[in-house]
């Protein structure tokens, strides 16, 4: 393979150096930002230069790759759904492994959320939700119902109608103001004044609204925050009140991210849609849900083909990625995922924990399998990057914050040598 020279000193493969003039890469300024990895292979924990370098894996792909990258039983699952049929459209046909991803999906979640609907990214997944939500309140008569209340800090995906629910100042996208349309946004009502302010809004606006949107337990695009349980109850129990749709976007904290299957579980609430996406193929194939209640589902059952849900994207309940998320469901019943969410929790707990009271550290807080040092602030965040990887693993702070969601499958030494690189590059920094 002919190689060339890179920027650090590493050879490149010839593919790289042809191909790369003609990507756009996401969230990238192209003039200033540094040289993407090339990636010849993964396995288990482990991203694989072209270099022949080995780098521990501390944040699985964008939180998708729960079981490690390659497990054999989800490329089996692919290799024989590949031979029998790789995709058919969903619309009048119908095949094994959606249905069967439905039916276990819904027996997953909690209580009536039974009705699946496929799609191919969080982003779109979120957008159906909304028109769901939307569409319940036209079904039944009510015109005024279009508008979200969502939270500070929160973030729901880039496409135009999930952006318009993100955080608009703190998050990517105030550069739209004027083409999103405009929702209701909040602080999470976590305590006295923020749950007032959230009680003063749903009683202005509640006529207008057809849904409140909330990331359960972790805003995690918008800086890993946390919050209680309890501010799920209270959403729930105003959603109740003011008879709104409670929308959970679940595609970040699903799937035992967060200690338990669904966070929603938490907080004993069922939201009246959940979202998922990101873990549902262990990180190996684009798909998406949204999951709606019976009452949801029932508001479109109709003999009015008006009241139907029109939306229906071409790789619907791709049978590839369905095989990937049933093989990756019997992995969670097979395997101990959640014992082992636990057992990241404690060590990463340990092992981040020297960074408390370190100059420029404002927290350190941890949540099932997530991990987060804040800081003030990161002034050369690409700069940061290079020293992780040059401490031979893969971690990407944003923002302020750097973080591991690290694969629940990592091994003990796996772990400590990614919160080790963290301490060592944070004293070494301070
Ligand atoms: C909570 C949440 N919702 C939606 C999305 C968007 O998903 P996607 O990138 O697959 O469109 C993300 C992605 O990070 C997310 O974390």
């Amino acid at each position: 393979m002919s190689r060339k020279k890179g920027e650090q000193g590493t050879s490149r493969p010839a593919w790289y150096e042809a191909g790369r003039a003609h990507v756009w890469l996401p969230y990238a300024q192209m003039k200033t930002v540094r040289a993407p990895l090339p990636v010849a292979r993964t396995h288990g924990c482990r991203i694989v230069l072209s270099d022949g370098r080995e780098l521990i894996d501390g944040i699985a792909s964008w939180w998708t790759a729960c079981h490690g990258y390659n497990h054999p039983h989800i490329r089996d699952a692919v290799e024989r759904q590949l031979a029998l049929m790789p995709h058919v459209m969903f619309g009048g046909l119908a095949h094994e492994q959606a249905l069967t991803l439905a039916r276990r999906l819904a027996a997953l979640v909690p209580g009536d959320l039974t009705r699946v609907f496929f799609s191919e990214s969080g982003s779109v997944a979120v957008e159906i939700a909304m028109k769901m939500a939307v569409q319940y309140w036209l079904n039944q008569g009510a015109r005024k119902r279009k508008k979200f209340l969502a939270f500070r800090g929160g973030y729901h995906g880039d496409t135009t109608g999930a952006m318009a629910v993100c955080d608009p100042d703190g998050g990517m996208h105030a550069r739209f103001h004027g083409l999103l349309p405009e929702h209701y946004l909040v602080e999470l009502p976590q305590e006295e004044e923020s749950a007032a302010n959230f009680t003063r809004c749903l009683e202005r606006h509640a006529e207008e609204l057809a849904g409140i949107i909330v990331e359960p337990l972790v805003q995690g695009a918008g800086g890993m925050r946390f919050h209680a349980a309890s501010v799920l109850q209270r959403l729930r129990e105003a959603a109740n009140r003011y008879q709104i749709i409670l929308i959970f976007d679940e595609i970040f904290t699903g799937f035992g991210r967060t200690g338990n299957l669904f966070a929603c579980e938490a907080a004993g609430v069922v939201p009246d849609i959940i979202t998922l996406s990101k873990a549902l193929t262990g990180g190996t194939l684009p798909l998406a849900v949204t999951i709606a209640r019976d009452k949801i589902f029932d508001a479109f059952w109709s003999d009015e083909p008006g009241h139907a849900l029109l939306h229906g994207p071409t790789f619907m309940g791709n049978a590839l990625a369905c095989a990937a998320a049933n093989a990756s469901l019997d992995l969670f019943e097979q395997e101990p995922r959640l014992r082992q969410v636990a057992d990241i929790a404690a060590a990463l707990e340990h092992g981040l924990a020297p960074c408390r009271g370190l100059p420029g550290v404002k927290d350190v807080r941890v949540k099932g399998a997530v991990g987060v040092v804040e800081l003030d602030r990161i002034d050369d965040v690409e700069g940061l990057r290079a020293r992780f990887v040059n401490e031979g693993v893969f971690i990407r702070p944003f923002g302020s914050i750097i973080y591991l969601t690290p694969a629940f499958t990592v091994g003990a030494e796996e772990l400590a040598k990614l919160t080790g690189a963290i301490v060592s590059v944070m004293s070494e920094h301070s």
